[in-house]
């Protein structure tokens, strides 16, 4: 087998091998719940985390804000890898840029595979036994007091290879269905003790599951057989249990191309989950929502708003991270509002829950965008997710809804100083759009992102230093009635 470029170099510290099952549950056992080897040091291991598609440099500057070290970014991957050792693995539960953590076995740039199916599962089957566990292993082991456990799990036993948008795969060794929580359901993201490990070492035989996933159309095998052949012998190497749905380790055989990296799997449930209880048909994930929050630097004092907020993730977010900062949740439908509603208070009791009661900076209101009830040049920062028009909306509307929303957005936000963090994938519209308000905003900065499988930007908007109602594309006249009530002079950008 030829591996060339091995990018990682585990560092073993006195416990390097591999170690059949009985001789791992004892070093386990004789450990108890410490990280370290005994009498040695912490150990340096490298940690993988998934992250939005488009946010990578967000999570390595986080990374870097957090922890003090430099991330090594997988471009356009959605994957970051960084080095720390094992004393500091609670500040990784910290991130909030990340969805998913693992700690890296090995991994191999350039893994040369064979040309036939047979010799290609052959050869994964023999890495099996050939991998530095031990340090992989003990991260693992101290990550089970930091990690959330799972709301809650159904599956059927039937094989299921999913196939992503890109033509990527992810199967599992005895495959089982995760399906989609129903909408508006309460999670139990209740944290867990740590499993008695001598009980789990000992007594109990270790569960554990495989799942490859797989990008590229180079392969031989399918990522369901390589996830069969290698889980087949991880088990005979450990004599550890197959189980899909009740595993204690989850091994990740992830297949780029010609990259392999094998890692055990340090969340149960992604990160992204982790404010909302009450979930709608669009609900974005926590994660998303730091890095929109990032890109447009809240400052203390500043006024955010989300006037089209949904389920409230994005302001839900920034009043958790960015706390100095006040937050206005408004949508124009009833049910978000309520949605809104309740998963603030849902976080918020947590919290008394847990012996914290200071409030969350966040207020919910029902509003229409396209009438905000706000004075003109009050706010700071517009943050928001707008309908797509696919699952939410419909594109013929947005051609009147984006040039409205920007015209008022832009009355409310104070020139010059002003910006709004706008996530759409109807990017024709938005640009047209944007592009005829030229006088009252610049675009600085687009990041892409994949939303469900959706190609979406994320603009960053600066509000230029122009007075409201004096450019061509912001003249109204009063309607009779009321100055609330605007009417288009010249509405040349709606269709
Ligand atoms: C894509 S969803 C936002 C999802 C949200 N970010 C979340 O995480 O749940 C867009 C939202 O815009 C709202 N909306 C559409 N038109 C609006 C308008 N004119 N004024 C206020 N809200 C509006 C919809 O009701 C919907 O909740």
């Amino acid at each position: 087998m030829q591996h060339s470029n091995r990018r990682v170099n585990l560092k073993a510290t006195g416990l390097r091998g591999a170690y059949r099952g009985r001789a791992v549950r004892r070093q386990m056992s004789e450990q108890g719940g410490e990280c370290e080897p005994p009498g040695g040091p912490p150990i340096t291991v490298t940690i993988g985390a998934t992250v939005p598609t488009g946010f990578e440099h967000t999570a390595s500057e986080e990374v870097k804000e957090k922890i003090g070290v430099e991330a090594k970014i997988s471009k356009d991957r959605g994957r970051i890898y960084f080095s720390i050792t094992s004393d500091n693995l609670f500040q990784v539960h910290r991130l909030r840029s990340v969805d998913n953590l693992f700690v890296v076995i090995e991994e191999y740039d350039h893994y040369q595979f064979k040309e036939s199916k047979e010799e290609t599962l052959e050869e994964l089957k023999q890495l099996a036994s050939k991998l530095p566990w031990t340090n992989a292993l003990e991260v693992w082991k101290s990550n089970r007091s930091f990690k959330k456990k799972k709301s809650h799990r159904r599956g059927t036993n039937k094989p299921k290879v999913k196939t992503e948008s890109d033509g990527q795969e992810t199967s599992e060794v005895e495959e089982n269905e995760e399906l989609p929580e129903p909408e508006d359901q309460s999670s139990a993201d209740a944290e867990t003790s740590p499993p008695d490990l001598e009980e789990t070492a000992e007594a109990k035989v270790i569960k554990f599951r495989v799942t490859c996933s797989r990008a590229g159309d180079k392969h031989s095998f399918s990522s369901n057989e390589a996830a069969r052949d290698f889980g087949g012998a991880v088990q005979e190497h450990f004599q550890w249990k197959a189980d899909m749905t009740k595993f204690d380790i989850e091994v990740l055989l992830n297949i780029h191309n010609e990259e392999v990296v094998i890692g055990i799997a340090l969340t149960e449930e992604s990160l992204h989950r982790r404010n909302i209880s009450h979930f709608g048909p669009t609900t974005l994930r926590s994660t998303l929502c730091y890095g929109m929050l990032r890109l447009c630097k809240p400052q203390p004092s500043d006024i955010i708003l989300d006037p089209m907020c949904g389920t409230g993730a994005i302001p839900l977010e920034g009043a958790i991270e960015f706390n100095n900062a006040f937050y206005i949740a408004g949508d124009n439908n009833d049910m978000a509002v309520n949605r809104t509603v309740n998963n603030v208070f849902h976080f918020q009791k947590q919290r008394v829950d847990k012996g914290s009661a200071s409030g969350l900076p966040i207020d919910t209101v029902r509003w229409n965008l396209c009438n905000l009830p706000m004075k003109t040049s009050s706010v700071d920062i517009i943050i928001t997710d707008m309908p797509f028009g696919k699952r939410m909306g419909s594109r013929k509307k947005n051609w009147d809804l984006y040039p409205s929303c920007l015209r008022e957005m832009a009355r409310v936000v104070r020139p010059g100083s002003g910006k709004a963090v706008l996530l759409t994938q109807d990017k024709k519209c938005f640009t047209k759009a944007v592009s005829r308000m030229g006088g009252l905003w610049k675009k600085m900065h687009t990041v892409w992102v994949n939303i469900g499988g959706l190609h979406a930007g994320v603009y960053l908007l600066k509000r230029t230093a122009g007075e409201f109602g004096q450019t061509p594309e912001d003249i109204y006249v009063p309607k009779g009635n009321g100055a609330d009530h605007r009417e288009e002079k010249d509405n040349s950008e709606t269709s």
